[in-house]
């Protein structure tokens, strides 16, 4: 696992962006795997900003909550338009739909559709609990797209997206952690002290599913991008 520690999230933002950059450049970004939430919102801003150019390249995020249909706002669907999708059109852009009410269904035809395309380059956040998409601590690592329960601590830490707790979905369809394993590349961002255990359990501790970002000790290229505040439990 590499480790870049940053100053802040806009020095994080750039340092993945110039990999991104890069790997687009030398025609290796045909399949880019994305992830919602704060963390990737600076690194989405630079990419809006920016001349690059991601009309051959097919698009496909971790997660959608179930229950909302793609036009709502706290959707991840909404949410990817407005971060970047609207600025920056790609080939194509894939993220489960949550108003399926058959998560079966739709977790099936999504798992298809990563086998179809590969993922080049995975971007991921990652919760205070250790997950990645919504693969909820005691995630098998060879777990495929499913409908997920979230957990209270995931229902607490989003709710500040929403007017209440109360209003935020309490499952979801995420790619399992044996699909994100599947992306040649994995790009991880992490800022803030309360990203600190986390970030510890993923780096240092023997993988376990009490930590579901430990099973990326397991994949040969991941590159993990966190601020000073997030590193500051890592002891090596
Ligand atoms: C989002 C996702 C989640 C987030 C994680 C961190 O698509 O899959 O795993 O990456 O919950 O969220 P933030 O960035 O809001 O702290």
């Amino acid at each position: 696992m590499k480790k870049i520690i940053v100053k802040d999230n806009l020095e994080g933002a750039k340092a993945g962006f110039e990999i991104i950059k890069n790997e687009l450049e030398q025609g290796n970004l045909n399949v880019f795997g994305l992830a919602t939430g704060s963390t990737p919102e600076t690194l989405y801003a630079l990419l809006r900003e920016s001349d690059l150019d991601f009309s051959n390249t097919v698009s496909i995020n971790l997660d959608e909550y179930k229950g909302l249909e793609p036009t709502h706002e706290q959707s991840y669907n909404y949410f990817m338009k407005e971060k970047l999708f609207d600025a920056k059109p790609f080939k194509k852009n894939y993220l489960p739909n949550g108003a399926n009410p058959d998560g079966e269904e739709e977790s099936a035809k999504y798992e298809a559709i990563i086998q179809e395309n590969p993922i080049d380059l995975q971007i991921l956040g990652i919760g205070t609990n250790g997950h990645i998409g919504f693969n909820e601590p005691g995630s098998s690592f060879d777990s495929i797209t499913r409908e997920v329960d979230l957990v209270e601590a995931t229902i607490e830490a989003n709710a500040r997206f929403f007017e209440s707790k109360d209003e935020v979905p309490k499952t979801a369809i995420s790619m399992g952690i044996g699909s994100i394993l599947k992306a040649n590349k994995i790009l991880l961002f992490a800022y803030g002290e309360n990203k600190a255990d986390a970030i510890y359990n993923m780096v240092e501790k023997t993988p376990s599913t009490d930590c579901p970002a430990s099973a990326l000790q397991n994949h040969p290229d991941v590159t993990i991008i966190i601020d000073e505040a997030a590193a500051s439990k890592l002891t090596k």
